[in-house]
């Protein structure tokens, strides 16, 4: 094995580590990433000149690449994902499981030798700015250059953190695509993956590890995300009491010029980016940025909840973004990006469905075949198609999004694709009725999982249901521990339920959705403030119809279709009842009693 620098750090055991990694892998070459904008130039070159990353034409895209992965590698993959505790039932009934030692050993063997023929790059990363109290430091072994340079965009990377990091402790981030090359063999330009039943994307709870094989795709493999961010910081949160979750961060001003800031629980590809970065239709109001995908919230001395965006970037989900729909994401990705699964256009630019313009000729779509929309069958870019962008060229960006300090909560929001049942808006009696609320967040599956059937409403409890690192009746019980030590200094968020997704019979969406949910959130800043008009119903509080702003969308949105929406439909919420019985009879005794009184509550309410 060629050491193509040297160890830029004294931390014994991250060498120790590497070094043990090496030895089982067998890489051609090891490499320890900087984070430079050099290194970045030099990977992309690579990547290009291997054939995996097609450069855009720097007229229209500069400084972006294109890369086209295997079919079978296009989202997470969740029956291969495991929660690898020492104890199945501490994994509890939403997730795989694997012994550890078992798992270990399975996956050991698929490690020897994989990297025959490949680099091993070490990522040394920060989830959240180098330093602040709330980040946290990992580091990722890969093969995949499309993983560092992917990393580079969505973490902060390198010296700088090896600096902050010391002789400390790491999240230590194992990853192979798990394709080991025979002498002589390259990939010739294709995607290296292996196949389903070896993929494997492991966490260790209790030993704070996290082993991915297999895949080389987004939560699959670049493990600061989904994997540390999420899955192994819920434990974390869980025991030193604070909070990782699935939710965008906003920042929300009013026409006053006051500010809230607003955190956002959506399941995969269900609106955070689109509500992160919103541009309100309503007149004087203001959002900006915070982050789009995850937040990670403390208390301060005060016992305010502050949340930081432990990112540094966006993965997001490409089709259906377009200037009318998300401005600042098509901005944000106008350079310095890489697109994953989009289509290629003749001029070298990049299009997919609803970006806003019809297919401009004929185009490469994203297995690489030539498409016309004339006479296309399949979709052009794949629905999970992506763009890894850079939060420092979005335009909306807060000016405080890299504040170490974090930023004050004042309101949670829950929801789901729900045609049906859901009114658009309405805000929990209590903290407690708010935690039913996230327990209970129902969606149509989208296609960010690979192996579950999209269209189906499952129940995704707080949008984790893919990403929660224990079991989730404890979660359930960890957010009202949260509950109970906030609401001593009475500063707790405020928490509501919206859907933007209402059908009517004929199919179409009721609510226009984008921009203007600025108009919800509008009450819910109000709400906030202790004002906004609103009745008290069986299943929470609604705006009255008055409260809702309709100005200029009055012909799309009739006060008729209004009331529709903000309507308590008492057959659909008994049959609600029913699916959110089923869904808490999973937990057993680990559900909480407080859920189970607000289930009686609520069916009481209904009668
Ligand atoms: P992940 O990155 O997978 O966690 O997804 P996300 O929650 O950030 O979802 P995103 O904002 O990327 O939205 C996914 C899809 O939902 C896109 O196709 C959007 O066009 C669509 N979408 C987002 N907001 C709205 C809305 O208010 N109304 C409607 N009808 N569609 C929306
Ligand atoms: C999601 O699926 O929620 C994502 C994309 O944000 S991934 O990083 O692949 O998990
Ligand atoms: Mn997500």
């Amino acid at each position: 094995m060629k050491e193509l620098n040297a160890a830029p750090t004294g931390n014994a055991k991250l060498v120790a580590w590497v070094k043990e990694w090496a030895t089982l892998c067998e890489p051609d070459a090891l490499y320890w990433c900087d984070g430079s904008k050099a290194e970045y130039d030099r990977l992309s070159e690579e990547m290009v000149a291997c054939g995996l990353a097609i450069r855009l034409n720097p007229a229209k895209r500069p400084n972006c690449l294109l890369f086209r992965s295997d079919p079978s590698d296009v989202a997470r993959v969740e029956n291969r994902t495991f929660i690898a505790s020492v104890k199945q039932e501490d994994a509890g009934p939403t997730n795989n499981w694997i012994d550890p030692v078992e798992l270990k050993k399975t996956m050991t063997e698929l490690y020897r030798g994989c990297m025959h023929g490949r680099t091993m790059y070490v990522i040394p990363f920060s989830m959240g700015p180098v330093g602040s109290h709330i980040a946290k430091i990992g580091v990722e072994i890969t093969d995949s250059a499309y993983v560092v340079l992917n990393m580079h965009i969505m973490t902060r990377v390198g010296t700088k953190v090896l600096a902050a990091l010391g002789n400390g402790e790491f999240v230590p981030c194992m990853h192979s695509v798990g394709k080991p090359l025979a002498p002589g063999e390259s990939d010739n330009g294709i995607w290296p993956c292996a196949p389903l039943d070896k993929k494997y994307i492991a966490q260790f709870p209790e030993t704070r590890e996290i082993w991915s094989y297999g895949s080389g795709y987004g939560g699959n493999a670049l493990l600061g995300k989904k994997c540390l961010a999420l899955r192994i910081a819920s434990v974390q949160a869980r025991d030193e009491g604070w909070m990782a979750e699935h939710m965008l961060i906003l920042k929300l001003t009013n026409p006053q010029g006051e500010v809230k800031y607003v955190t956002g629980a959506f399941p995969s590809a269900c609106g955070k980016t689109n509500l992160a970065m919103l541009i309100p239709t309503l007149k004087g109001w203001k959002v900006e940025t915070v982050g789009d995908d995850i937040s990670w919230m403390k208390f301060d001395d005060e016992g305010q909840l502050r949340a930081i965006n432990p990112e540094a970037g966006f993965f997001g989900v490409a089709p259906g973004t377009s200037m009318k729909s998300n401005p600042n994401a098509m901005l944000s990705c106008a350079k310095d990006t890489i697109f994953t699964n989009v289509a290629l256009t003749e001029d070298g630019d990049v299009w997919w469905e609803g970006i806003g313009y019809d297919a401009p000729g004929k185009l490469i779509d994203w297995k690489g075949n030539e498409w016309d929309a004339k006479t296309a069958t399949e979709k052009a870019a794949h629905p999970n198609a992506r763009f890894t962008a850079r939060a420092y060229n979005c335009p909306c960006i807060a000016d405080e999004w890299e504040d170490p300090k974090g930023v004050p909560i004042s309101a949670f929001l829950f929801g789901g694709r729900r045609p049906s049942t859901l009114p658009l808006v309405y805000q929990s009696k209590n903290w407690e009725h708010g935690v039913f609320i996230g327990a209970t967040v129902g969606s149509e599956v989208t296609a960010a999982t690979l192996d579950v059937k999209v269209g189906t409403v499952r129940r995704d409890p707080f949008a984790m249901l893919p990403f929660c690192g224990y079991h989730m009746g404890d979660y359930f019980g960890h957010w009202l521990e949260i509950g109970r030590r906030g609401a001593a200094q009475g500063k707790l968020p405020k928490i509501f339920c919206v859907n933007w997704f209402r059908k009517s019979a004929e199919g179409k969406f009721m609510w226009p959705g984008f921009g203007d949910n600025s108009r919800v959130l509008a009450w819910i800043f109000a709400r906030c403030s202790g004002k906004g008009e609103f009745k008290d119903t069986a299943i929470g509080i609604m705006p009255t119809e008055a409260a809702i702003d309709r100005t200029g969308i009055e012909n799309e949105v009739s006060e008729a279709d209004l009331a529709e929406l903000l309507k308590v439909d008492v057959a659909g919420w008994k049959r609600e009842l029913e699916m959110i019985k089923e869904h808490f009879a999973k937990f057993g005794d680990r559900l909480p009693a407080e859920l189970k009184k607000q289930l009686a509550d609520l069916e009481a309410r209904l009668n």
